[in-house]
């Protein structure tokens, strides 16, 4: 009997902010993959700690390279390609053989994860349940206390990777709007913000729900960021 692969959201960063059933499945499974930089810890591995048993096997996916390649140089995606095969077939070596495989994601595993890579090439062949996770972005805006969406309010997601007049485009439609994966993003970010005339209602939130969290008006933010920031820009609040 082939086991089956459990790709589980952690949440945000707060270890108690996992779901029951996440951590059901990370305490029983045989196998606990995830996916990391060398030489680091998995963000995702240490929100899931405490529920890690002493005799799992663990399974380390480690990026070839995170920033280093910029998304636009072709040897990004022919390494990412192949990386992300690699894994499917180490994730499926370990299915093959009977044993259950918990693969961890941090906050939810469909926003923005890696999860979703080696879901596209397994799902089919192997049995596969996705539990969802609490993302960064609602961890971040409970921390901030910014109720976020009111009425009709229209939320718009944006990765910060985007160019800056795209950004701003989108801001300028949007009601509410949080930005992800600032990093050296930042400077963009910033001018599109102000180009959008939004830079007074910016919320910067670095490390959401985590030990050394930083919540702060964007406007009073300087220099760079960490990966782990996001910016949140609250809705219209309308009065009801
Ligand atoms: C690759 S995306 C993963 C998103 C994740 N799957 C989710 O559901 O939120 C990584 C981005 O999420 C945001 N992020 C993740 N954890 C965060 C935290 N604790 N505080 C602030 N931002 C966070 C940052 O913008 C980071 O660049």
């Amino acid at each position: 009997m082939a086991g089956t692969l459990s790709i589980v959201g952690v949440g945000p960063g707060d270890p108690e902010l996992i779901t029951l059933r996440a951590a059901r499945l990370i305490g029983s499974a045989s196998v606990v993959a995830y996916f990391c930089r060398e030489k680091h810890p998995s963000q995702a591995r240490t929100i899931a700690q405490a529920h890690i048993g002493p005799d799992t096997e663990e399974l380390r996916l480690v990026y070839p390279f995170t920033t280093e390649v910029s998304v636009g140089d072709p040897a990004y995606h022919q390494n990412m390609t192949a990386f992300y095969d690699q894994s499917a077939q180490r994730l499926a070596a370990a299915l093959a053989s009977g044993r259950n495989v918990t693969l961890l994601c941090e906050g939810d595993p469909f926003l923005y994860g890696s999860a979703m890579y080696v879901f596209d090439r397994l799902h089919k062949q192997w049995n596969t349940q996705v539990v969802p996770g609490i993302m960064a972005m609602n961890g971040c805006w409970s921390q901030a206390q910014a109720p976020m969406t009111h009425g009709d309010d229209v939320l718009c997601v944006l990765p910060a990777t985007l160019p800056e007049a795209k950004l701003a485009s989108w801001l300028e439609r949007a009601d509410a709007a949080v930005i992800m994966k600032i990093g050296r993003n930042m400077p963009h970010v910033r001018q599109a913000i102000s180009q959008s005339g939004r830079m007074d209602d910016a919320l910067y939130v670095e490390r959401g729900t985590q030990g050394g969290q930083v919540i702060t008006p964007l406007a009073e933010r300087e220099g760079a960021a960490p990966y782990f920031s996001l910016v949140l820009l609250p809705g219209r609040k309308r009065v009801r």
